[in-house]
């Protein structure tokens, strides 16, 4: 399995929740809400720190009379009122903060994969890619929409609470601070491993992610090879290694959370004997240690929410981390800072000049090596070769999927190198070998070919690539939806779908990789005389295997193991008695050793 190498196994560990910076740029444009969300969390926070204050009045004045105790309630109640409203402000503004920022994060992770060349996706499963935008943007949502909120109204909380300690009781307060080290310490060893377990927790939904939507696109090759046992076992291998994962962390988390109540929680009981005791001497009033505890109660439970959500933060942090990951890939090919304007209109003279290229997942092989091929405006050219000779790899590296390694190729004399992409694609257009039908209407699908033709046009390019009549069968005709992948159609339905989108665009270098291989005998040569006129006038790259449809190019190019061997018209060709003589020998059976009379 190739493609199964990902991006994720050969990374360093993780770093630390500092990770969580990346989300900066993407909380930047939102400052104003940021803000709000601050002032509502740090007045709810003050409030909440304030309430104790009230209570050691209420229970050191107890006997003073029942006008001071109805102030003190009424006072009360317009603080808990003061509170209600403070929390909903905090809550509205964080948690809208959350989603928007992580609608912002998916939009920019889809933007950059998907002009991400070839080379990328041969190298990441696009179910991993998914499982990344959803699982991972999930968990930063939660954190932004809630962990960083509590997390900071907890801090604010503690450094309050331990203020308001001192300012109660010195002496209790200096008990706290011995206590309090003793808590973090496991928090933040335990903390470390979660951070590294969590990590390979999302890795590995990911893994399983990528393989079940590799299984399920293929879904009908792997019934019909009963290959499901397999494809069930890998999935389940996967999703359980994750499970394993969490596992651990689920037991390190517990773990966790036990020793911190109880260190907590031992702490305050402890206090709270010595403070017992004061109160008993006299050092101190019954409505101060009332005070002291609430406050200790604050700053415990603050500082046990706090070690809850550092969990929380390192998760979101190794997601952020992933996503930036994505958002940061290097993309082997990239579009010069100032790219040279293609020359309109466009001529369509083609240079490759002695390219040689490799694919990186297959560095040993070479699949062009030294090809030296000149296509003038306006000609009609026929790449023919056996299986696996470098014809596809002509195309795409016409269209700049790929660089070669040596050499270069030009578009009207300029290196495709020093254009943006998007200007000299826009002047092609490409039937490819396996054509790619969305799962939108038959109209919307041809559309693509030019986005803005009217519906007209549509047509007349269905016509032309013998469409219409199918389409016009199709239930709801033009609107007819065709399917994720186009599976209503048929392969031949499919490649004049893809002739249509082709005609539609009218761009002057017009590349076909095997456009007509999946038709029968007839629809084979009536979209083939419909190919021959939209290749008048401009330049036409042809890959097929089946003679016939080549014989009438100006050209013909004969590839053999990633070289050219031969080139020159059908005739010439046949006269030669190489390779292509031998091929076409085989086809055209009832042809004899000689070339066939003009
Ligand atoms: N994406 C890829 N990654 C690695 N190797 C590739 C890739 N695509 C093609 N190859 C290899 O490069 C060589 C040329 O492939 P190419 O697709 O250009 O052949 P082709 O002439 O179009 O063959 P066919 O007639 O079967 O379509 C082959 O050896 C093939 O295995
Ligand atoms: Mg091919």
């Amino acid at each position: 399995m190739a493609r199964g190498t990902t991006i994720i196994h050969d990374r360093p560990t993780s770093k630390r929740v500092g990770a969580l910076r990346a989300l900066g740029p993407f909380l930047r444009p939102y400052r104003l809400q940021v803000v709000l969300a601050l002032i509502a969390l740090a007045a709810t926070s003050a409030i909440s720190l304030v309430l104790p204050l009230a209570a050691r009045r209420v229970v050191d004045n107890f006997d003073d009379g029942a006008g001071l105790l109805d102030e003190y309630f009424g006072a009360a109640l317009l603080i808990v009122a003061a509170l209600a409203l403070g929390t909903a402000a905090r809550y509205y503004f964080v948690t809208r903060l959350g989603e928007r920022v992580v609608a912002d994060i998916r939009k920019a992770v889809f933007a950059r994969v998907v002009t991400l060349s070839p080379g990328f996706f041969e190298r990441v499963m696009t179910g991993e890619i998914l499982s990344r935008i959803t699982t991972d943007t999930t968990l930063i949502q939660s954190v932004i929409g809630s962990s960083l909120s509590i997390a900071l109204r907890n801090m604010i909380i503690l450094a309050g609470g331990l203020g308001m300690l001192a300012f109660t009781s010195l002496k209790l307060m200096g008990l706290v601070l011995l206590i309090i080290p003793v808590i973090l310490v496991p928090i933040i060893v335990l903390g470390r491993r979660l951070r590294g377990l969590s990590r390979a927790n999302q890795d590995w939904i990911a893994a399983s992610s990528g393989a079940a939507s590799e299984t399920l696109l293929a879904a009908q090759t792997v019934q019909a090879y009963t290959h499901e046992g397999r494809s069930i076992a890998r999935f389940d291998d996967v999703t359980e290694r994750s499970f394993g994962v969490a596992l651990t962390r689920i037991r390190t988390r517990a773990v966790m959370t036990a020793i911190v109540i109880f260190l907590i929680f031992a702490g305050v009981i402890g206090v709270l004997w010595i403070g017992a005791r004061d109160v008993q001497t006299g050092v101190m009033t019954a409505g101060q240690l009332v005070q002291f505890v609430i406050y200790a109660i604050l700053v415990a439970s603050s500082t046990g929410a706090l070690s809850e959500i550092w969990g929380e933060l390192q998760r979101a942090a190794g997601a952020t981390e992933r996503l930036g990951e994505l958002l940061a890939a290097e993309d082997a090919l990239t579009d010069p800072a100032r790219p040279l304007p293609l020359p309109r209109p466009v001529r369509g003279h083609i240079a490759l000049e002695g390219v040689s290229f490799r694919y990186p997942t297959r560095p040993d092989v070479s699949a062009l090596e030294g090809v030296g091929l000149t296509i003038r405006p306006g000609e009609t050219v026929a790449l023919v070769g056996p299986s696996g000779a470098g014809k596809t790899t002509v195309i795409q590296l016409i269209q700049r999927f790929w660089d070669p390694a040596a050499g270069r190729v030009t578009l009207d004399g300029i290196d495709l190198r020093d254009m943006a992409r998007a200007d000299f694609r826009q002047a092609m257009a490409l039937v490819p070998q396996d054509p790619v039908i969305f799962a939108t209407t038959a109209l919307e699908n041809i559309r693509l070919g030019r986005p803005d033709a009217p519906a007209s046009e549509v047509e007349t390019a269905a016509r032309a690539a013998h469409a219409h009549d199918f389409i016009t069968a199709l239930p709801q005709g033009y609107d007819t939806p065709l399917g994720e992948r186009g599976v209503m159609l048929s392969g031949g339905q499919r490649q004049r779908i893809a002739i249509a989108r082709a005609i539609l665009r009218d761009a002057p270098v017009l590349l076909l990789d095997e456009a007509t291989s999946a038709l029968d005998a007839e629809s084979e040569s009536l979209v083939q005389a419909a190919v021959n006129r939209l290749s008048e006038g401009r330049t036409t790259v042809v890959v097929a295997h089946r003679l016939a449809t080549v014989k009438k190019a100006d050209r013909i190019v004969v590839f053999d193991g990633g070289r050219i061997v031969a080139q020159g018209t059908h005739d010439a060709l046949v006269a030669e008695g190489g390779l292509y003589a031998r091929l076409a020998r085989m086809q055209f059976t009832d042809m004899p050793v000689l070339p066939e009379p003009a």
